[in-house]
Order: C-alpha cells, then structure tokens, then sequence
C-alpha cells in the first residue's frame, strides 16, 4: 500500500498526506520495527497517526486534567501514599467470531495498547507542557521504566472458547490475562500494580482504582470499617465518572463508621461523550498527534510484552461470567490483597 502511496506521488515531500493507521501494529518488538522501519521509509512520523482507540476516550483523557489540572491528588500519587494499583478491563462478552482473535489473545488484544496507556495515564509524571511531544514522552518514559523481570503474568482461556466459530479446537490461545507488574523509578518504588482483562467475565467495566495507604495513626482504626482505604477510581466505562472512597461518620449516638463515595458523574452534568474515534479522526485532520502512539511508544510497549512472555504461563480454564482463573486471584492473594468488586451502581440514576 505505501508503495502504490508513493507510486501514485505522495510521499514524504507532500506534506499534506497523513497516514492512519489501526492495530495491529506488529505481532511481537520485531514485526513492530519493520512495520516502523517501511513506515519512515515512506513517511515522516509526524505524517503517521497509529491509532488506541483508548486514547481517544474522553475518560482517559480526563485523567490528564484531573492529575495535572488540580493541585490536591498529584502530590499523593507516590509509594509514600500508595499501598497499591489495580486496573481492570473486563467484557461480558466473548469473541464474537472474529477469527483474528485466536491467533492475538487477550494480552495482545488489549494489553500491548489499551491497557498499557491506562497504566501509562495513571502513572506518568506531568509532561513539561500539554504539547504532543512532551505527553508523548512522558508515556513512553513510563513504558520504559516497567519492569518486566519483576512481572507476574498468569493466562486464562474461558469455558467453551475452542469450540466456537472462529477458534480452533486445540486453541491455547488467552481470552483472559492478569500482571502483577511495578514500576523502576522513585515514584512508585514498591508500589504493586495488578492488572487484569478479559472477554466472558462477570461483568462489563473497566477502571483504574488507587488504593491509598491507611495511616498508622489514623485515629478511628480500631472500629468497624476503620481500617478500610481511601481509594480513588477512574471509571472508564460504563457510567462514566470518578469516584473517591471515604469514611464518614454513621449518623447516631454511638460512633460509627460509613463507607461513602465522593463522586463525579459525566451523565449527572447532562454532558454526552464524545466516541472515540470523533476525537481521533478530529485530531488526525487537525494534525495534532498527542492522543496517537508514535514509533518509539508502540516499540516500548512491545518492548515490555515480549519480555513477559519469554516465558509463557500455561492457559488455564475459568468459567464464563466469573472473574477469571485461580491463578488471578491467587496473583494478588498472596500479596494479603484482593481485586475490587467494580460497583456496578456506580453513576446510575437513584443509585448510590
Ligand atoms: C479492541 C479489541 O481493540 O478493543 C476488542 O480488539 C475489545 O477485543 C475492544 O473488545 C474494547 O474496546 P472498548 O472501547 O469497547 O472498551
């Protein structure tokens, strides 16, 4: 195609062409390089818009505003506050027939790219300025600072998979992954960060919580629900928001404790999302990259997965509508945590 391109007298010399381009962008760091290598051979980078569609969520872009547009929360992101990070992804549905899938899997699905640049989000530090190469460079610095050595990766395939149209009978190919991964820079020294995704699940959501550490003197931990965390969720999908977990006082004579939750609803402010895809073919005509991976991101990324698989886990079985094989649950378990149940009344209408 790009050769037909440049037969046909667009090139890098016309400035004006741009090139969009949709996952997958590689199967591995290598397919990535000459993908990137033909790719500038015919074009400069800033004529190529390698689409995640994740970047182009409204939610995932907030996450920007709300870390680097308000004062009160970027200070706490940091292991002296954080006990840990977990993300989830996760689909109640399954393949849907898409014979692509089982030669990707989930972690390369969705984990090389979406669920990589909501770590990446939730984690950078603040770009020197909100300009395409500086929140560009930011991410990538984050992906490159992951460390794959320390990575925990357990796989699952759901009941029933390798019967369906579209996957083979003999099929070990993951609809279900879960990391247990950190980060190598001060920031986030120690802090643990679980990641998990997958197709068959129990229910639809994907969210970023922020677990924050409970102070040794808090002074109402002796109580009921007084050891519970502070945490703080992005919500990606569905009911669109944040929240932030908080204990208040039971009203009564005697003193209590109450879980409560400070949160901000898109719907509740009448606003409509934007689809993603608006954003990204917006931004392409406009010719602004910043939500758009360029070559050194996608490598990183790849970079990262191909040193967690070197050594791929077994595919383990899990039921459909549960939350994922054993082995994720042992993952975290072991830590002395557990995955958050995602609050499937959160931001709906007479719910609290
Ligand atoms: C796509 C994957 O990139 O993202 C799908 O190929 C996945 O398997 C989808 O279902 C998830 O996107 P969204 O926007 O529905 O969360």
């Amino acid at each position: 195609m790009l050769d037909q391109l440049q037969q046909s007298g667009f090139s890098k010399k016309t400035n004006r062409v741009k090139v969009v381009l949709e996952k997958p962008l590689g199967i591995d760091l290598e397919s990535a390089r000459s993908l990137n290598d033909l790719l500038l051979k015919h074009l400069d980078e800033k004529q190529i818009y390698r689409v995640d569609h994740y970047l182009g969520k409204e939610t995932v872009q907030n996450i920007l505003s709300f870390r680097f547009g308000n004062g009160l929360f970027e200070p706490l992101i940091n292991s002296e506050h954080i006990d840990h990070i977990q993300i989830t992804a996760a689909e109640q549905f399954g393949i849907n027939a898409r014979s692509y899938y089982d030669n990707v899997g989930a972690l390369k699905d969705v984990g090389q790219n979406h669920l990589l640049q909501l770590l990446t989000f939730a984690t950078m530090d603040a770009p020197s300025s909100y300009t395409n190469e500086a929140v560009t460079a930011a991410r990538v610095r984050l992906l490159k600072q992951l460390d794959a050595r320390s990575t925990t990766l357990v796989l699952g395939q759901y009941n029933g998979y390798k019967y369906e149209s579209g996957s083979s009978p003999t099929s070990s190919t993951d609809t279900f992954f879960a990391m247990k991964t950190t980060i190598k820079n001060d920031r986030f020294s120690g802090v643990p960060i679980y990641i998990r995704a997958g197709k068959h699940l129990a229910q639809s959501v994907t969210e970023i919580s922020i677990v924050f550490k409970v102070p040794q003197n808090r002074l109402f931990k002796h109580i009921d629900l007084g050891g519970q965390p502070n945490v703080l969720t992005y919500r990606i999908q569905p009911n669109e928001g944040l929240h932030l977990q908080t204990l208040i006082k039971r009203p009564g004579h005697e003193l209590g404790l109450e879980l409560n939750q400070l949160q901000f609803c898109y719907e509740t402010l009448g606003h409509t999302l934007l689809e993603p895809y608006e954003h990204i073919l917006y931004d392409a005509i406009q010719g602004n990259q910043t939500f758009f991976n360029d070559a050194e991101e996608v490598e990183a990324q790849w970079g990262f997965i191909d040193a967690i698989t070197k050594n791929r886990p077994e595919v383990e079985t899990y039921e459909k509508s549960s939350w994922g094989p054993k082995s994720s649950h042992t993952l975290i378990e072991v830590d002395g945590r557990s995955w958050l149940t995602p609050r499937e009344s959160f931001c709906t209408p007479n719910k609290s």
